[in-house]
């Protein structure tokens, strides 16, 4: 039997004068009572508010107002000509495109070196006017910056940026720089000299710390490496998938997988090659991640939150956390996107939620073009779950 005197009336605000008074003396001794936090959780009823917008930075003006800073700064700005792109959405807190990441674009100007640093925010260069005689040296290893390269700059990796030729160098840049940021974990050392010693040859498309002969008595090192993805090497596999839809949602969505894990391209942040082919219209869904995006070619467009941007070659755009979204290709060639999001992060962390359905990690992988489908024997019988085809 309930004793009705001493049941507690879960539904009453708490309230009143002497409430008020014990608010006010508590809070000048630094404390807080739960209830005055109430507002917090009942914000967080159904899920976060996207931190943020969806937004397109069109190549069109971001070339122009690069070429822009590059007069203005002068000689001034040798190794700093980079702009970053702003959610117009986020008002508080670290800048960036996200609430996690920040995009923007840099020229190295001819005959420029952009002098040596580390940091602990990672940083990524998706190369978009190339020159095979370009590079970025990454603890030691020169990466050669052709056109669509992605190299990777890990956190606390020395890198220096060289251009001994007469042609500009464009590349977009991706930090975690709201993520180190919020977490007051920004540590940032130049390394005295402009350039820092360097191997004599290129480290081709992966670093001497990640190729495929090493030595037998090391700790596999995982993390913090110093990698380029060539183009070269990524477009004949996009090319062998030009007829996959892949999955309703992304397209065909390709990882730069991490060489020695097969994992995230980093820990904080994964960069992913999404096509979708002609007439492709992907569902609409969100997730607890946010990501920005560049598209390499083709034509398309992109819905956020029901509204509804175009997309050209060049184009950066911005996806919040928790945003609902969807990839469309309205015309008749491939759209071919680079996309970056802080899925490791939220992941490790166990906060990834999707809807309306989960398809991170649960997805068969796909079949490899060119692989005979006709079998005498019932192959999947023999494989292991994820290579089902
Ligand atoms: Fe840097």
């Amino acid at each position: 039997m309930t004793d009705t005197a001493t049941q507690v009336d879960q539904d009453a605000l708490p309230e009143g004068p002497e409430l008020e008074s014990y608010d006010a003396k508590i809070k000048q001794e630094h404390i807080i009572g739960q209830w005055t936090m109430e507002p917090l959780l009942d914000a967080a009823v159904g899920g976060p508010k996207p931190r943020g917008v969806g937004h397109v930075w069109p190549w069109s003006l971001t070339r122009e107002r690069l070429g822009e800073a590059s007069k203005v700064l002068g000689p001034r700005g040798i190794g700093r000509c980079s702009i970053v792109f702003l959610n117009p959405g986020i008002t508080q807190g670290p800048p960036g495109s996200t609430h996690t990441l920040a995009a923007g674009v840099q020229v190295m100007r001819a005959q420029e070196v952009c002098w040596s640093h580390r940091h602990t925010m990672s940083a990524l260069r998706f190369i978009i006017e190339g020159n095979s005689d370009a590079f970025t040296v990454v603890d030691g290893e020169p990466l050669t910056m052709n056109k669509f390269d992605l190299l990777l700059t890990p956190r606390m990796a020395w890198h220096d940026h060289h251009n001994p030729t007469d042609s500009e160098v464009v590349w977009l840049d991706v930090l975690d720089l709201g993520l180190t940021l919020s977490l007051n974990q920004a540590f940032f050392e130049p390394f005295g000299d402009a350039s820092q010693p360097q191997r004599p040859t290129n480290a081709d498309s992966q670093g001497l710390r990640s190729r495929l002969l090493r030595p037998v008595g090391e700790n596999p090192r995982s993390t913090r490496l110093p990698i380029r993805y060539a183009w070269a090497d990524i477009e004949p596999v996009l090319d062998e998938y030009a007829d996959t839809a892949g999955d309703a949602y992304d397209g065909l969505a390709l990882r730069y997988a991490n060489p020695v894990t097969g994992g995230p391209t980093m820990p904080t942040m994964d960069c992913w090659i999404q096509q979708l082919v002609p007439g492709f219209e992907g569902k609409l869904h969100r997730r607890t991640t946010s990501s920005v995006g560049f598209v390499i070619s083709g034509k398309g467009s992109i819905e956020i939150e029901g509204k509804t941007h175009e997309l050209v070659p060049g184009d950066t755009f911005a996806v919040p956390n928790y945003a609902w979204h969807r990839l469309s290709n309205g015309s008749d060639e491939p759209l071919r996107l680079f996309t970056v999001h802080d899925l490791p992060v939220i992941q490790s962390l166990g906060l990834l939620y999707e809807e309306p359905e989960a398809t991170i990690g649960t997805r068969p992988a796909p079949a490899v073009p060119g692989i005979p489908q006709k079998q005498t024997y019932r192959v999947d019988a023999m494989l292991d779950r994820d290579e089902v085809r």
